[in-house]
């Protein structure tokens, strides 16, 4: 089952179907590179066949562990960045409620999620501390390198916490590690203190990790079933990976298409969610392409938005300034919720001209109407529509931004699977904290 649909027809006249049908003899050569690993980076090619390879006994072993750690607290805390906490963000936002955290636990049903080590804010960790007190507590502390300093600051602090809450002996039973299978600060620290913990293959990249027990520890704990969302990976591995024909493939054609935008001068995609529970996995998509693309003074500068509210806020830049963006939105077919607009006796607000109407009626026509102004506006855009909130369609999402991007980089002739600039603000913060070995001129 397909759960997602590529619509590319609002692309107008910006591309002709012949060019995209011209970029096949380039994708089947980038496709072929990928699958026999003769690109750049193939090192890190893990992501491509892991939904296929995932056993039974790894998913076992995860939901296990899912399970104990929901029975033993009522808040639980992911401590990561990057690929190390947008996955398992993105996935509670697309699969839950949207007040997730302020319902009766009895509703919920697992415990509360929150996420740490993003960013260097007392406000922040104070806050959340004050959240914890008292509280029964778990932390997921999840860095691939195992010494990102964000993360390994909120950790510190939040270990700290926890131990003066419950005592170094529970707090061990309440700490589990997903990091690299040997090095790393935290996998030392994972051994000497006997943390559970969970390994990120070598040849899995932070961003390309959302399918190891990076993301599916997380969304376990979170409730979401992560063998429906491994079963929808696998269709789109299996689909993408057998078939790389542009009419077949939607992944390599959203990436065709992007590139050749690009080529014309379209140097920003602005991906807007049409639905608040797609809001995050925009996020993880941006991370994923600009990361993967944006190298050697080139790459799609990949922004987010969430519609209707940035359209009250981008929407007049988007219709009308500078035509260097082209879009893509991403939106569901159907709501799990229907809400119809009532018809009042005194129409005061001018509504009952929509009286009847369910709000996802309404949504729609706003997707098509932003479609075709910014369109008419000289703004390219596809959409991508899903068919449901599922976990299988979930899956199948994740693989597809995967495969798509990591074409997509390839047929802009970088490698998708390093980050040599990241490093550059870290050597400097490191220089101005003085930490040891990052004097000025040594980095
Ligand atoms: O894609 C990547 O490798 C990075 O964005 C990482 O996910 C991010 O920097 C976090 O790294 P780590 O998991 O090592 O803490």
């Amino acid at each position: 089952m397909v759960n997602l649909d590529l619509d590319t027809d609002n692309i107008g006249s910006a591309l002709g179907a012949d060019e995209v049908a011209a970029c096949q003899p380039e994708v089947d050569r980038w496709h072929q590179a990928l699958e026999t690993g003769k690109g750049a980076g193939a090192e890190f090619l893990g992501w491509l066949h892991l939904p296929s390879q995932t056993t039974p006994d790894q998913l076992g072993e995860i939901r296990a562990a899912a399970r104990r750690l929901q029975d033993q607290c009522e808040i639980f805390v992911c401590i990561g960045i990057g690929g190390s906490y947008l996955g398992a963000k993105a996935a509670m936002d697309f699969a839950h409620h949207a007040f997730l955290n302020q319902l009766p636990a009895s509703s919920r049903g697992f415990p509360q999620i929150h996420f740490a080590g993003q960013n260097i804010s007392s406000d922040y960790l104070a806050d959340l501390m004050e959240v914890l007190a008292n509280k029964a507590v778990c932390f997921n502390v999840i860095s691939k390198s195992g010494t990102t300093t964000e993360p390994a600051i909120a950790f510190r602090l939040l270990k700290g916490f926890l131990e003066k809450e419950m005592g170094v002996e529970e707090s061990r039973k309440r700490i589990v590690v997903t990091t690299d299978q040997r090095q790393g600060a935290l996998k030392a620290m994972a051994e000497t203190e006997g943390y559970q913990s969970f390994v990120i293959p070598d040849d899995v990249g932070g961003r390309f990790s959302v399918l190891t027990p990076v993301g599916l520890l997380p969304m376990a704990v979170g409730g979401l079933d992560i063998e429906e969302v491994i079963a929808g990976a696998r269709e789109c591995e299996a689909r993408t990976t057998e078939n790389s024909a542009l009419d077949h493939n939607s992944a390599y054609r959203y990436a065709v298409i992007r590139n050749l935008l690009y080529r014309k001068g379209k140097t920003i995609e602005l991906m807007a969610a049409f639905h608040p529970a797609l809001k995050t996995v925009v996020e993880w998509w941006k991370q994923l392409a600009g990361e993967s693309e944006g190298k050697a003074g080139g790459g799609i500068f990949p922004a987010s938005a969430e519609f209707s509210a940035d359209l009250h806020s981008l929407g007049q830049w988007v219709q009308a300034g500078n035509r260097i963006i082209f879009e893509t939105f991403i939106r569901f077919a159907a709501s799990r919720s229907r809400l119809e607009i009532p018809a009042v006796r005194e129409d005061r607000d001018g509504l009952n001209y929509l009286a009847g109407k369910t709000l996802d009626e309404i949504n729609e026509q706003a997707w098509r109407g932003t479609a075709e102004a910014h369109l008419e506006g000289g703004v390219p855009n596809m959409t991508l529509t899903l068919k449901d909130r599922s976990a299988y369609g979930l899956g199948q999402l994740f693989y597809f931004f995967e495969r798509a991007i990591a074409l997509s980089a390839y047929l802009a002739g970088v490698n998708p699977f390093d980050q040599p600039g990241v490093e550059l603000y870290k050597t400097n913060m490191f220089r101005l904290l003085n930490k040891p070995g990052y004097k000025k001129g040594n980095a």
